[in-house]
């Protein structure tokens, strides 16, 4: 089972900064997840919200900066003030940094918001020798469905929140299409979805343990991946 760092090692640095994506390679973990979105010059910089106001000192949307403004932000201090000097990354920054150290999770934020976020993103990936330890994931069906199409090759991930619908083999058969992976909502888990999910398949990871007693019950899963804001809930046992 993989171990994913949410946003990085969040629960003990800043998220989606350099700091949590170092703390999370220091503890083992085998991926970072982390989120992306486009300044106003069309940069792909690291930062979950659309608005830069929770995780720095700045406030607005992103979209509104372009990459020289955001880098002059502090995106730390809201976490500790021993993180003053963390920086907004980009995608560029953090491929560079860590693809050859750890799996890296990158998930597309409001794709209908930001056209032609996924070429942008495809373009920096590119760059890149990547083997399945570079994916892309997005609740967007749409969006996979591109990214599919401009890199066969790169590993998918559809990220599913609790829905009536039962898995049906159509629903299934067109996720196939376009995405290598299901990340469900950790309310979903249950030993037939799983299985039912890996016999069309697919792997199946699941977000977001963020505390000791739902990590006990997820380790008695067959799941593939654990996206959590505690590496080291899991990282103990390996
Ligand atoms: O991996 C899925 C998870 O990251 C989705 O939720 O809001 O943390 O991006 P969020
Ligand atoms: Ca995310």
């Amino acid at each position: 089972m993989y171990i994913i760092a949410h946003r990085g090692s969040s629960s003990a640095a800043p998220e989606n900064t350099i700091a949590a994506f170092d703390l999370a390679v220091q503890q083992g973990a085998d991926y970072i997840e982390l989120d992306v979105q486009l300044t106003m010059d069309q940069h792909v910089v690291v930062i979950h919200d659309d608005t830069v106001d929770r995780t720095t000192n700045g406030s607005g949307f992103v979209k509104s900066y372009t990459l020289d403004q955001l880098k002059k932000l502090d995106a730390g201090s809201w976490f500790d003030p021993q993180y003053t000097n963390e920086r907004m990354p980009t995608l560029q920054e953090v491929l560079e940094r860590y693809s050859q150290r750890i799996g890296i999770l990158i998930e597309i934020k409001h794709p209908k918001r930001q056209i032609g976020i996924e070429q942008a993103v495809i373009n920096i990936i590119n760059q890149f020798a990547y083997s399945r330890h570079i994916m892309v994931q997005s609740f967007d069906e749409s969006a996979l469905q591109r990214i599919k199409a401009y890199a066969p090759s790169l590993r998918t991930a559809l990220i599913i929140k609790p829905t009536p619908f039962k898995l049906a083999k159509r629903k299934l058969t067109a996720y196939r299409s376009f995405a290598d992976c299901l990340n469900m909502k950790k309310t979903m888990i249950n030993r037939r979805w799983i299985d039912r999910i890996h016999s069309f398949g697919m792997d199946v990871f699941t977000w977001t343990v963020k505390d000791q007693k739902t990590a006990d019950w997820i380790k008695k899963y067959p799941v593939d991946g654990v996206v959590t804001d505690h590496p080291a809930f899991f990282l103990k046992e390996k």
